[in-house]
């Protein structure tokens, strides 16, 4: 059995009512639940945007099937969040992907399934962190491929950083600077280097994610600097955030991200590495 939640609606028909009561509470109820009663059952969950809230509906779900009976075989969570706190950085910080796995492990969701998962910094493969069996697929090879196809045929692939260094055939560096004052938690791309040899090639530069765009806009001046012919970006989970996509727009000559998160230039969909 499959048990889907509503904003997996563009690749799966759902099953799972969710709503929001007027002070913010969440509501979470499954549609026919003696379809589940000693099943083994997938959820189909996007955890994000507004992830706090979707995971709280997730572990909601997971319980009230467990409740029922079901036997939860894992869930599908396209985009990971909190795999970016895999660390601590500072004394002092939660641990949040460990404390969100162990969330999932005491509500009976053991396995997930997932896309290019930013600690994991590798192709397909199985992981375990906090009782949970962690399944990653990279979709780094359907973007390039289709990116062949569509952009260029004799594409030279980079990765911005060394992290997604195994997207690509060759990494840049990026160094980080401070964190920036104020409430928000993100430090400051000084710069990215080691562009390599790019003159006269049409190069595509692929990351895992893009957030607030600083990191790929800066490794799209680079190698422009550097003399490529064309330039694309790819990525898997495409945020987007603050003016990202428009400066992205501005400066590429193509852009190709998949479907983990929707997006205008969602053209991979994840559906189809599972
Ligand atoms: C970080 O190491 C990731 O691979 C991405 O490069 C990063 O998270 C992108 O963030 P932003 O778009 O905010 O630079």
């Amino acid at each position: 059995m499959d048990a889907v939640m509503p904003n997996f609606s563009d690749v799966l028909g759902p099953n799972v009512e969710v709503k929001t009561f007027p002070d913010g509470d969440s509501y979470v109820r499954i549609l026919e639940p003696e379809m589940f009663k000693g099943k083994e059952t997938t959820i189909y969950s996007r955890l994000w945007p507004e992830q706090n809230s979707r995971i709280f509906e997730l572990v909601l779900l997971a319980r009230t099937l467990r409740k029922m009976d079901a036997k939860i075989e894992g869930a599908v969570v396209p985009y990971l969040p909190y795999s970016r706190q895999d660390k601590i950085f500072l004394e002092g910080e939660a641990l949040s992907i460990d404390i969100l796995l162990n969330l999932f492990a005491e509500s009976g969701i053991k396995k997930i399934t997932t896309f290019d998962c930013h600690f994991i910094k590798s192709g397909r493969g199985e992981y375990e962190r906090e009782g949970v069996r962690i399944k990653n697929i990279s979709l780094a090879n359907m973007l390039v491929e289709k990116a062949k196809k569509e952009f260029s045929k004799n594409l030279t692939t980079i990765s911005p950083d060394e992290g997604a260094g195994y997207m690509a055939e060759k990494a840049m560096k990026k160094i980080r600077g401070e964190y920036i004052e104020g409430k928000e938690a993100y430090r400051r791309i000084e710069r990215v280097e080691g562009v390599g040899e790019v003159e006269g090639k049409d190069i595509l530069i692929i990351d895992d994610m893009i957030s607030t765009g600083g990191t790929m806009v800066r490794a799209v001046e680079n190698v422009k600097k550097a003399g490529a012919r064309k330039v694309g970006v790819a990525t898997v989970h495409a945020f987007f955030l603050k003016d990202s996509l428009d400066r992205i727009e501005r400066m590429a000559d193509y852009i190709i991200a998949a479907n983990t998160i929707p997006n205008k230039h969602a053209k991979i969909n994840f559906m189809e590495a599972l």
